[in-house]
């Protein structure tokens, strides 16, 4: 079984069994870093579904709106997790996945004018921008941290911390879909980190593939990443109550 299929029957189950309310401290930490990730993971997939559709010039008004972007991710959440995104519980897993959604439609709603100017092909919006400003939206609204990171980053608030830049470097050489979970502390609170590393598609090489220092559509120089290169990580940080 892969660690993806893993991923998604965990959070099934863990799912199932948050309803009876039996999780211990820690491991429903666990379940919630698991599920938001899945949810920024589905979320970054819509947007690349729409990248065309976002990048068309000819076109003013594009349509997507947050009813149209949450329409698009309850499907592709419930394909990864079978967890409705639309009827989350009032506890604190329904709580953290409703967070998240709702800064995710508060990005695609503030990011109306900039998806909707007409004559314009790259408009600085695509699943990494989105995923970081989802992040930052999240932060107002909750005590958990989600963000993209990577050793090669390309905006700064991707800068890796200590403790990534270390899993970022066993990533490299490692297993290929190892993840990493662990309770520690961060500021002397007790939390549970949790990492994901993100692998180079066919799809990214326009912008982070060859030739290296070539300039992509969004002004950044190509990295020459290969397609299974490790490109970074989705690394969240959830405090344990
Ligand atoms: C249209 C060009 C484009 C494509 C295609 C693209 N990216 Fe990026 N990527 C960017 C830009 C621009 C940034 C910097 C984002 C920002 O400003 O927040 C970025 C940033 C990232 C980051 C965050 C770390 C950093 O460098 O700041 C990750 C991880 C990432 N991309 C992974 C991918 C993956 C995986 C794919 C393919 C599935 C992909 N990207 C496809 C343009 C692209």
């Amino acid at each position: 079984m892969s660690v993806r299929f893993k991923t998604i029957a965990l959070v099934s189950a863990v799912v199932t069994i948050f309803g009876v309310q039996c999780l211990s401290a820690g491991e429903k930490e666990e379940s919630i870093a698991t599920a938001m990730v899945e949810y920024l993971i589905s979320a970054r997939a819509v947007i690349a579904q729409n990248q065309k559709l976002i990048n068309d010039a000819s076109q003013g008004d594009k349509g997507f709106t947050a009813a149209v972007y949450e329409q698009q991710v309850r499907k592709e959440f419930l394909n990864r997790t079978s967890t409705d995104i639309t009827k989350m519980a009032a506890d604190d897993f329904g709580k953290a996945l409703s967070d998240i959604h709702q800064s995710a439609k508060q990005v695609i709603t503030d990011a109306q004018a900039q998806i909707n100017v007409p004559g314009k092909d790259f408009k600085g919006f695509n699943p990494a921008a989105f995923g970081a400003r989802v992040g930052a939206v999240l932060q107002k609204r909750s005590d958990i941290q989600i963000k993209q990171t990577s050793l090669h980053f390309r905006a700064t608030y991707n800068k890796p911390d200590d403790y990534e830049t270390a899993l970022l470097k066993k990533f490299t050489t490692g297993t290929k879909d190892q993840t990493h979970t662990e309770e520690t502390t961060v500021n002397g609170k007790k939390v549970l980190r949790y990492l994901v590393p993100v692998y180079i598609a066919k799809s990214c090489l326009n912008c982070h593939g060859d030739p290296i220092g070539a300039m992509d559509i969004s002004g950044h120089k190509k990295e020459g990443y290969k397609e299974g290169d490790l490109r970074g990580a989705i690394s969240i940080i959830v405090p344990v109550k």
